[in-house]
């Protein structure tokens, strides 16, 4: 492989940064943010990792300044909008960071419907993507931009809603907001340049490999047990995604086997359960770290 840099944009801190971080780390990375380090240089992939906010990394990742770019859907959604001529490609989702983009209003107010905010006033920090809604809904309203605190512009009456990202719903909770409609499912993704060299490509898709083998491991585990051949069957069927399991004649036994498989799903205290009603002894379920197929 050749030993060009890889240049990594990541958020400096929220959300997506801790869960960025976490993903890499997996992966070997070894890197630890600290408040004043805006650039980290590592020997993994001969990469270089720039912390920056996460509404930068979309216009740096198009303009070459990064190679790519791990950033919410949303934030992409809304960089596309403004800038139609971009040359960002979304290579692949990552599983993390799941929120939505939603239009929030006071909770005992009178806005019950997306017809309701004709006329008003929505604080937004995704001006492009509350834009874009509107005027597929056909309603008229002011939008304010806002680059933080966002949620509080209706109880400061310079808003009638707002329009944020919603993760758990604490933040509107908190503020005596509800949502009244969806615009944007989103999740952490990795973007890249569709025009970025062939020696470029080919770190990217080393690191998507290394990524992808992470998160294929995150939801499955590797069971072992013992049971009666006969009940093999069964197994499946408690199992989803066990397709071949291996079975292993135990010394000694004429009709008990142990039997290892991986299961994408995840394993829960009624599975076990399960696993006990048809006979299953010595459960082990195992944790795997990466899986590559
Ligand atoms: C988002 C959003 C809300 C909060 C919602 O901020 O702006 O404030 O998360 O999450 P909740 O539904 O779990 O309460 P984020 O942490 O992404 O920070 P940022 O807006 O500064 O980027
Ligand atoms: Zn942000």
């Amino acid at each position: 492989m050749s030993d060009c840099k890889l240049k990594v944009a990541l958020q400096k801190s929220g959300k997506l940064s801790e869960g960025s971080f976490e993903l890499l780390n997996k992966c070997s990375f070894k890197l630890r943010p600290s408040k004043n380090h805006y650039l980290i240089e590592t020997k993994e992939l001969n990469s270089s990792f720039l912390l920056i906010r996460d509404d930068d990394i979309p216009g740096f990742v198009d303009s070459e300044v990064s190679d790519i770019g791990i950033v919410g859907e949303n934030g992409v959604f809304e960089y596309i909008l403004d800038n139609p001529k971009h040359n960002l490609e979304v290579i692949t989702k990552l599983g993390f960071a799941h929120c939505r983009l939603s239009i929030a209003v006071p909770q005992d107010g009178q806005i019950k419907s997306i017809q309701d905010l004709h006329g008003k006033t929505i604080a937004t920090s995704y001006p492009a993507s509350l834009r874009d809604f509107l005027a597929k809904h056909n309603v008229q309203a002011k939008i304010l931009v806002m680059h933080g605190s966002v949620e509080l512009a209706p109880k400061i009456a310079i808003a009638d809603a707002i329009c944020d990202l919603v993760s758990t719903g604490a933040t509107l909770k908190e503020n005596k907001l509800v949502e009244l409609e969806v615009i944007f499912e989103s999740e952490a993704v990795i973007i890249g340049n569709k025009n970025c060299s062939a020696e470029v490509k080919e770190k990217i898709n080393e690191l998507i490999f290394r990524l992808q083998s992470v998160i294929e491991a995150k939801d499955s585990k590797y069971i072992m047990l013992h049971i009666d051949k006969s009940q093999v069957g069964k197994l499946q069927e408690i199992l989803p995604g066990c397709e071949s399991p291996t079975v292993l004649y135990l010394h000694g036994s004429e009709d008990k086997v142990a039997v290892h498989v991986v299961s994408k799903e995840g394993i829960f205290w009624d599975t076990i359960s399960k696993l006990k009603s048809i006979g299953a002894t010595s459960i082990l379920v195992l944790p795997i770290e990466k899986m590559m197929s």
